[in-house]
């Protein structure tokens, strides 16, 4: 039998409703049901709007009422839709090396980066991984993001990318959030591989992705598409093939030097990620295709390089979704609200656009109709802050916390009672 339940009365409920999911955004497009109410209907959200209206629904279905304590600003749980948190190993020798004045690929072409963290995951066992995933999606939740994706990446060989994924998928079993796997098997070419890019590719293609499908592991593919990587004409037979069984596509893009943009919309990818490097021209293919762009702040805060250019996107008319890409290596720090508002104050983004950036268009970059919004047949998932005005969140750059982060209908974290589990990590 369907459990209802009302929440409320909420100072605000900010619900995400109606907007559109390309171009700029102001803070009055935002519907924001002051003395407002969630009403579930188990793990889905029944209806929302003024309390004193979901009161007699509530009374007709026989709902438990909750209230909260003290004023409470509603809105949807955050997606983080670019992570990396499947990984063993520290890189805190990579970040001293860079704030030496070593670069980024030249520390990589010196066996540090990518292929370091390589080493150590694959050393790693299955069930270490996923009590890195689950530590580390508990951090995440406890700041309020109630869907997680997680890449692979770090294995670079079919059997270690299959261990990744199955820790991916073991952990999505323990922790509250979704945790929405992505292959990233095309993210560098392994040292120890005998053969080029392309042979790579083509044995990943041919003992690989099958594979994934016949254990339901992911139906998303990425590709580092960068010369010290993947070359976008390596790449191309690569995701044809990968998209001709069904996968979606989505793209570590021009992080460097532009060219991913190209490959993605040539190739109907969901998104394009990173895009510090984008030019005009990258910003123009975007706008005239439905790939969305996700700028990862955290990678250009942990590099030191450029942002994003989000305001040139969003005034192009794309669709920005904003996303942690937490990772050892350029983006340490995991914490997506932190990220998104430092974001804002140098790209000069609304409030309505890291909101949206965070929620609804995050949860279009990873192809989720389900998310992102509150409002009937959405999934349960919000966070509630103790405030009176949705402003402050961003205002205070991640330093307010969420109060409670509700979860398919259900509080799985309150910043009074803890209900999540530390590992100690
Ligand atoms: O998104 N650029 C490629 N991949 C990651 C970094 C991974 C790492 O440095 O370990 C990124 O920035
Ligand atoms: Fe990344």
């Amino acid at each position: 039998m369907t459990k209802y339940r009302l929440l409320g009365p909420l100072e605000q409920v900010v619900t995400m409703a109606g907007l559109p999911l390309k171009g700029p955004l102001n803070d009055d497009q935002l519907v924001v049901i002051t003395k407002g109410g969630i009403l579930l209907a188990g793990e889905k959200i029944h209806s929302v709007g003024k309390f004193s209206d979901l009161i007699k629904t509530a009374g007709e279905l026989n709902a438990e009422v909750t209230e909260p304590e003290g004023p409470m600003v509603c809105l949807p749980g955050w997606v983080d839709a670019h992570t990396h948190i499947c990984f063993h190993g520290s890189r805190a020798r990579d970040y001293a090396l860079r704030n030496a004045g070593k670069s980024y690929l030249e520390i990589a072409k010196q066996g540090g980066g990518i292929w370091d963290t390589v080493t150590h995951t694959r050393s790693a066992s299955q069930q270490e991984l996923t009590a890195g995933i689950i530590f580390r999606a508990g951090e995440l939740l406890k700041k309020g993001v109630t869907t997680v994706e997680v890449k692979s990446g770090y294995g670079l060989t079919p059997d270690e990318e299959l261990k990744m994924l199955r820790a991916v998928h073991a952990a999505d079993q323990e922790v509250a959030q979704d945790l929405i796997a992505t292959c990233l098997a095309a993210h560098i070419l392994p040292r120890d591989y005998d053969g080029d890019h392309g042979d790579y590719l083509s044995e990943i293609s041919a003992r690989l992705l099958p594979q994934l499908q016949a254990e339901a592991l992911t139906n998303r593919i990425d590709a580092f598409v960068e010369e010290e990587a993947f070359s976008s004409s390596v790449i191309a037979p690569y995701f044809h093939n990968a998209k001709s069984m069904g996968f979606q596509l989505t793209v570590h893009a021009d992080q460097f030097t532009p060219g991913g943009t190209a490959v993605a919309v040539e190739h109907g990818a969901l998104s394009a990620d990173h895009l510090e490097a984008s030019t005009d021209r990258e910003v123009s293919l975007l706008s005239q295709s439905d790939v969305i762009a996700v700028a990862l702040p955290g990678a250009s805060i942990g590099l030191g390089c450029s942002f994003t250019p989000a305001r040139k996107l969003l005034d192009a008319g794309c669709s920005l979704a904003i996303a942690s890409d937490w990772n050892p290596g350029s983006a340490p720090m995991g914490d997506l609200l932190v990220q998104a508002s430092v974001l804002a104050t140098f790209e000069k983004l609304t409030n309505a656009e890291v909101l949206a950036g965070i929620t609804i268009r995050a949860a279009g970059a990873l192809g989720l109709q389900d998310r992102g919004e509150l409002g009937e047949g959405f999934i349960g998932d919000f966070n509630l802050y103790a405030t009176d005005h949705y402003r402050e969140i961003c205002y205070h750059q991640g330093a307010l916390r969420p109060g409670e982060v509700w979860k398919r209908g259900r509080r799985v974290f309150s910043s009074k009672e803890k209900i999540t589990t530390d590992h100690g990590f």
